[in-house]
């Protein structure tokens, strides 16, 4: 398994793949003429890591894309992150409470991809969570000294360095759908596709049904492009019964993932990460594929 540095984007979000980036990187064979398409990017992190010469970078949550392509036009710099992140985080030391709801609201409002940042960051669990009417409805996470400077160089050398990735790479950012990602490849892109996991936690910009799953399937069946799938394997609980039934003709390569639920040391869980692929995949981990 690699020992490279894992870098960390500025975001976080649910299901983010830090923990699986070695693995990914190690069957994703890309080099500089492949096009990298990512239609569920999240974060960003696997791609931030894989680092791939020309990519599109898609999701259907509009924020993250927004904050990144300001990055990209120079709209939002490292600087800039830094001054904003002092100002409100004097306001949130000062206020608490108070100013984390006035932010919310003005984000509900405005979108501004800056206060984005600073809920993503100062929320309740780093959650990323809207409501029906596409409202951000994450509550505060009580930590009025959250921005301390040691915290804001931080998050500003973690945009410090997607920020000098996104200018000197081809990187596209598009906020949409899977299919319209999707219809983008060709038979010398790589795909790696992180959906919200079938059968566990949904939300507006999250919710997955079996559908979507067998739409994916035969999307990516029909792109001619090799891919990667990440999904879960199985938990304590129950196994992911949708490998078997609609991903069965690939190559599986799993990788237990320790969790915690809340900040109680006995809520410690397991579950089983799988990641497929539609070609033969050659690590030390494809032997104990199951
Ligand atoms: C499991 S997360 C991806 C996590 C990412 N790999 C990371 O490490 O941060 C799934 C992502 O899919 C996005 N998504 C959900 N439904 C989508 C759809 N129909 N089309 C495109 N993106 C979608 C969500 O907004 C979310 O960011």
């Amino acid at each position: 398994m690699s020992t490279n540095k894992i870098y960390i984007p500025p975001f976080k979000t649910q299901g983010i793949k830090s923990k699986l980036v070695p693995l990914i990187q190690e069957n994703a064979h890309i080099d500089d003429s492949t096009l990298w398409i990512e239609p569920f990017m999240g974060s960003g992190v696997v791609g931030l890591n894989i680092a791939p010469k020309r990519a599109i970078f898609a999701d259907i949550n509009p924020h993250i894309i927004n904050f990144y392509n300001k990055l990209k036009t120079r709209e939002i710099t490292p600087q800039q992150v830094l001054e904003y992140l002092r100002e409100q985080g004097a306001l949130l030391a000062q206020k608490g409470e108070e100013h984390y709801y006035s932010v919310r609201e003005r984000f509900n409002e405005d979108h501004d991809p800056l206060d984005f940042l600073f809920l993503n960051r100062s929320c309740f669990n780093g959650m990323i969570r809207f409501n029906k009417s596409n409202g951000y409805n994450v509550p505060y996470g009580h930590k009025p000294q959250r921005f301390a400077q040691a915290y804001i160089t931080k998050i500003v050398n973690q945009v410090r360095h997607f920020d000098s990735m996104i200018h000197t790479h081809e990187w596209r950012f598009l906020c949409q759908p899977f299919e319209e990602t999707l219809a983008l490849a060709d038979k010398d892109s790589f795909i790696y596709c992180d959906p919200p996991y079938i059968g566990r936690h949904v939300d507006y910009y999250d919710s997955w049904n079996e559908e979507q799953e067998i739409m994916l399937q035969k999307k990516l069946s029909d792109s001619g492009a090799r891919f990667m799938l990440s999904t879960w394997d199985c938990s304590q609980y129950r196994k992911n019964q949708y490998i078997d039934i609609i991903w069965k003709a690939y190559t599986k390569i799993t990788q237990e993932h320790f969790y915690h639920i809340g900040a109680k040391e006995d809520n410690r869980k397991t579950i089983t990460e799988a990641i497929l692929t539609n070609y033969s995949a050659h690590t030390r981990e494809a032997y104990k594929a199951t």
